[in-house]
């Protein structure tokens, strides 16, 4: 699911350092750390909200029904680049430890895993940034690090998943579209 290029040094010290973070409060409500998939350095990084009861069991980002339909997305867009995905927080903000009611999470846990964004950010060294929903959009406005790097905002895909008929078609034809011309604008920027 992780491919590393030639950083496996960096990757190891990366995963041993947050797999076992407990800068706030989420660790001990997650089943595990879930940091990243996908292929590292990469062209762009998809950074969601957080992970999912699914993730919490399989350890990676997006790889519940909301995942799967990015995937399918992504599979559509006629240009060649590749990716990683991450979310802002990298434990499942469940709203008590024997629920499995998730929440967004808080400030303070968004800021708490700032550091491990901007840790990845120094192995993906992408050309473009791609915020999946408002949390991470609202998480990258503030961050200077962030912002320097070319982004767009993108639907979350949970959102696309809850619609159907005409609306779905014309929203992810809008995801497709929008995604596209910002790989095409910041390659050929580069
Ligand atoms: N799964 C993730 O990994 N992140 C989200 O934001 C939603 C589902």
């Amino acid at each position: 699911m992780l491919l590393v290029r030639g950083m496996q040094r960096e990757w190891k010290s990366h995963e041993k350092q947050w797999n076992n973070c407990q800068k706030c409060g989420l660790h001990k409500i997650t089943s595990r750390h879930v940091l990243v998939r996908g292929t590292l350095p990469c062209d762009f990084l998809f950074i969601g909200e957080a992970p999912g009861s699914i993730e919490d069991i399989l350890g990676f980002p997006f790889v519940s029904p909301a995942g799967q339909r990015l995937d399918k997305l992504l599979g559509e867009i006629d240009k060649p680049f590749s990716y990683a995905i991450t979310n802002v927080v990298a434990c499942t903000p469940r709203i008590d430890k024997d629920r499995d009611e998730i929440r967004e999470p808080t400030r303070e846990e968004s800021t708490s895993c700032r550091p491990r964004i901007i840790d990845l950010l120094e192995m993906a060294r992408p050309i473009g940034l791609v915020y999946l929903g408002r949390v991470a959009e609202r998480f990258a406005s503030k961050d200077s690090r962030l912002r320097k790097i070319p982004s767009v905002a993108l639907k979350h895909p949970a959102y696309l998943l809850r619609l159907s008929g005409e609306q779905k078609l014309s929203e992810e034809t809008r995801f497709a579209n929008q995604l596209t011309q910002f790989i095409e604008e910041v390659q050929d920027g580069s």
